[in-house]
């Protein structure tokens, strides 16, 4: 099944690709920052038919209009079709497909492909995490040590204020800070131990689900930024790390530091 999530995500990868060459249409959606384009209601709508033939009884949990509601009983797909948008748009190739599988409220599958870099996380509970086939691990730094990635949530204001105090401890506690601009690449690299951390305080489960298993696989931890487990059937903050400085960095997040 990994394989052939992993085969889906490529072909999707090149709908990407093709849109990216050729141009497609742009639609604001509600709020700061937020975009959907022609490319992402066509690969969404692409993906659930292909998802489909792999799992017939999973349910289907897409960003875009056309899916099903989340169920926390049995197989459920978590679909983001592109991740990153804002940066698809602008051409950074920075934007992923990430498609995720639950079973019973737990991480079961996860691929996320970067069709602009080639690479391609995927990982199966249980059987590790691969980056392009290799074996990934999250890294040993601490804080002190650490490249903290986040997203500020232009798209969510009410939480403003709260994010840049915490960057501001978190800079004063790591070694620098990075925004990219697509959830689901940040917390693979954390899992590749690229990056060391990863914090956004508004984040929907299809920018999670995907990156969390392959995450979790690689050895990493993730919570929301409360320390809470976190859950695929709402809006939640997100806190994902290494090991090492998952703890040093959820003081942070709590105001302990
Ligand atoms: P998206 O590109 O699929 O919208 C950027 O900080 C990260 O936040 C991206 O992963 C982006 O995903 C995600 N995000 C989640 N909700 C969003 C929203 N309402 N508007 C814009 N970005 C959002
Ligand atoms: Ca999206």
């Amino acid at each position: 099944m990994q394989k052939a999530v992993e085969y889906i995500a490529r072909s999707a990868g090149k709908l990407m690709l093709e849109a990216q060459k050729d141009g497609t249409n742009v639609h604001k959606k509600e709020g700061v920052g937020n975009y959907v384009t022609d490319c992402d209601r066509a690969t969404q709508a692409f993906l659930q038919k292909e998802l489909a033939n792999v799992l017939p009884q999973a349910v289907f949990v897409g960003e875009e209009e056309g899916g099903d509601v989340y169920r926390p009983d049995g197989y459920c797909w978590i679909v983001d079709p592109i991740d990153g948008t804002a940066n698809f748009i602008r051409s950074m190739g920075y934007s992923a497909v990430s498609i995720g599988l639950v079973r019973d409220g737990k991480p079961e599958l996860g691929v996320v492909h970067n069709p602009f870099s080639g690479e391609m996380y995927s990982a199966m509970r249980g059987e590790g995490a691969t980056l392009n086939g290799y074996p990934i691990r999250v890294s040993d730094r601490r804080l002190k040590e650490a490249i903290v990635t986040f997203g500020a949530t232009s798209y969510r204001k009410d939480v403003t204020d709260r994010m840049f105090r915490t960057l501001r401890s978190l800079f004063d506690n790591c070694e620098d800070l990075r925004q990219l601009g697509a959830a689901s690449l940040d917390i693979c690299r954390v899992a590749a131990g690229k990056l060391d951390a990863f914090l956004e305080l508004r984040l929907s489960p299809w920018d999670y689900a995907a990156g969390m298993c392959v995450l979790l696989e690689a050895g990493g931890r993730i919570t929301t930024a409360e320390g809470e487990s976190v859950r695929f059937d709402t809006e939640t903050s997100v806190l994902a790390a290494n090991a090492a400085c998952y703890e040093e960095a959820l003081a942070v997040c709590l105001g302990e530091r």
